[in-house]
This record gives C-alpha cells, structure tokens and sequence, in this order.
C-alpha cells in the first residue's frame, strides 16, 4: 500500500493506508528499534526491510519513523538519538512529506528532522538540532539550534 505525501483528509482512503502503514511500523518494529537491542549495522538492514533507500555506507543509530519515505545517500551517519520522520501530527492534521538527504551528510547526536526536509550533500546538522519541516540545508551547510539555522558554510568549517 504505497503512501502518498500531503495534506491527507480525515477518513479517506489514503488516511487509512497511512494509519496502517504507522501501525504496522509502530507494532512491529518501534519497540526493537527503540530498545537499541540491534547493533548499528543490522538496524540498517530492517531499515532496508521497510523501504528506506539508504545509500552505500550509510548508517542509523537513530530512529528512522517513517522509513518509505526517507530517502538518503551515500556515506551519511544519522546520530545516535536522532529521529527523522516524514510524518506531521498536529491536532486533527495529518500529513507526509518525505525527507530527502544526499550523500556524504551527518545528523548529529538526537538531532531532529521533520517531515518534507531536504538536507544536501556534505552538509551537517549539529548535536541536538531540531530541523523544522520542509527546511532545505545547501550543500556544505552546518546547520544547528532549536530551531536549527545556518552556523556556517562549507568552506568554513
Ligand atoms: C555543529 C558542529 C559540527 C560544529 O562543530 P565545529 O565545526 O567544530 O564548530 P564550532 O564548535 O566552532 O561551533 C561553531 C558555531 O556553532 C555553534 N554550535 C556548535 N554546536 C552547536 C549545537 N549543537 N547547537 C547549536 N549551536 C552549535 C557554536 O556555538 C558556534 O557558534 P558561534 O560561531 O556563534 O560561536 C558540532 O558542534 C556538532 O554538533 N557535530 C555533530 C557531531 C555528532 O553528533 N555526530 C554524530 C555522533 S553519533
């Protein structure tokens, strides 16, 4: 049942794949990924499993909420503690949006990034940040706070 990002009407069909696709990921896995009994490299591949694209060397030591809609390239580490997820809750609003990363990326330490983000190459969001949702970091870009801002450019770091 594929996802479909946007706004998502109350009681419509697609609300429906959508809450199925959140229970099925929450029942399932939620409490394994969140208990940290799985060692980074096997989280990387349940996160495959459930239809993350993960580039080559690219590696989870956080919580990948919605893994269909996470897209991520090659040679990135998501921190321990981060979470992502493509979803937004707010109130009776439901929507999805998928986060685009690109290669060479680092999220820090528990970092934050919400949903219809889109992070570019060689970019770093710092320990801790909260990427508010559909933000775009450029190429090189150090991004850090709450909410997370430009600290620096690539060449300055
Ligand atoms: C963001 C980061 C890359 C900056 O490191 P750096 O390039 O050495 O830069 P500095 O420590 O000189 O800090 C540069 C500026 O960013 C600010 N900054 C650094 N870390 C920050 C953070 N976590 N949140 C908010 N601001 C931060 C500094 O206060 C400084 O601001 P100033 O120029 O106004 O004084 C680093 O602090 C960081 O968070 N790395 C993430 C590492 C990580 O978690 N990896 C995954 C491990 S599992």
């Amino acid at each position: 049942m594929p996802l479909r990002e946007g706004d998502i009407a109350e009681g419509s069909q697609v609300e429906f794949v959508a809450q199925v696709n959140i229970l099925f990921y929450l029942i399932l896995f939620n409490s394994l990924i969140r208990t940290h009994f799985l060692p980074v490299p096997l989280l990387r591949l349940v996160y495959l499993a459930l239809g993350a694209r993960l580039g080559h060397n690219t590696y989870s030591a956080g919580a990948i909420l919605d893994p269909p809609l996470t897209y991520i390239g090659n040679n990135c580490i998501i921190g321990h503690d981060a979470v992502l997820f493509s979803h937004a809750i707010e109130n009776r609003r439901l929507s999805l949006s998928a986060i685009h990363i690109g290669d060479n990326v680092t999220i820090g330490a528990t970092a934050v990034v919400m949903s219809g983000v889109t992070i570019c190459d060689d970019a770093i969001v710092s320990a801790g940040a909260v990427v508010t949702k559909g933000s775009r970091i450029g190429k090189g870009e150090v991004w850090g706070g709450v909410p997370a801002k430009l600290l620096k450019r690539g060449s300055e770091v």
